[in-house]
């Protein structure tokens, strides 16, 4: 129970990733309150928490979430920024990718995550406490092709953890990233193409022989959110069964 007290927000905490992290911050004794543009309602029911429908993209509704989770336990001490654009997309050469895809991917993957970010860090400033942990992917480090968008939407999230860690830090607000490798989420599930184009040769690139779930994901924020991490800021930890080195 490593986080009793705590209230921390997820975003894209609905289904997949963010669904399998609120669980187990639950386990740990947080308070969740579930982000997302849809399922906010069911997920935050099961989880005793409370449910907030929002667009990361847009900045009334980022700011409408912190007022949320503000309004109903008076606090935020947490925030993981999982909502993102993934599941959905098919890869293909960068010439093909359209205009206006790149710009949703940045909208939400990236602008998302500020606005999140500067939704919930007032009320972490007057606290002097906060911890933010940021998902990111194995992606940037590999230069995985035909993504273009959406592994240089996640390079901008690392490199946005780095240079948050240093704005907030004076304010007790610790700023890390977990950086997941191809995993079986339920968006991943329900898409044949990226299954098809993507499990095989991700597992062959691992050194843990197995798929990757999102149950694999949660230690590792929750140990970020956690004071077993009240040292650590500025950091990416790679989480991917060894498939790259960081
Ligand atoms: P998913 O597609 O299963 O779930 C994403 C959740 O985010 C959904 O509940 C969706 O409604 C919500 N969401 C999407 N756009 C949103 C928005 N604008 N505002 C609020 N909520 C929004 O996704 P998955 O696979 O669980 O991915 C979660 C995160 O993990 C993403 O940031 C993704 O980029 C990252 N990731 C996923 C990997 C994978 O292989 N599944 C690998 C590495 C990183």
């Amino acid at each position: 129970m490593r986080l009793d007290d705590r209230v921390v927000i997820v975003t894209g905490g609905a289904q997949g990733i963010g669904r399998a992290i609120a669980q187990r911050l639950h386990e740990e004794g947080a308070t969740v309150v579930i982000a997302d543009l849809q399922g906010h309602e069911a997920a935050a029911e099961e989880l005793d928490g409370l449910g907030v429908r929002v667009d990361v993209s847009s900045e009334a509704d980022t700011k409408a979430m912190a007022a949320a989770a503000l309004g109903r336990y008076g606090r935020i001490d947490g925030l993981v920024n999982n909502a993102g654009i993934y599941s959905s997309l098919v890869p293909k050469p960068f010439e093909q990718i359209d205009v206006d895809e790149w710009r949703r991917v940045y909208d939400v993957n990236v602008l998302g995550m500020f606005l999140a970010t500067r939704a919930v860090v007032p009320a972490m400033r007057e606290a002097g406490y906060g911890r933010i942990v940021n998902i990111a992917s194995g992606t940037p480090y590999k230069g995985v092709p035909f993504l273009l968008h959406y592994v240089t939407s996640k390079g901008a999230v690392i490199t946005m953890t780095r240079a948050l860690a240093k704005e907030v830090s004076g304010d007790g607000i610790l700023v890390n990233t977990v950086a997941p490798g191809f995993t079986m989420s339920d968006g991943v599930l329900a898409n044949q193409v990226q299954i098809d184009q993507l499990q095989e040769i991700s597992l062959k690139a691992r050194l843990v022989q197995r798929d990757q779930f999102p149950s694999d994901i949660v230690g590792a924020v929750a140990f970020f959110c956690s004071p077993d991490a009240d040292f650590i800021t500025g950091q990416s930890l790679v989480v991917d069964g060894g498939a790259y080195f960081n």
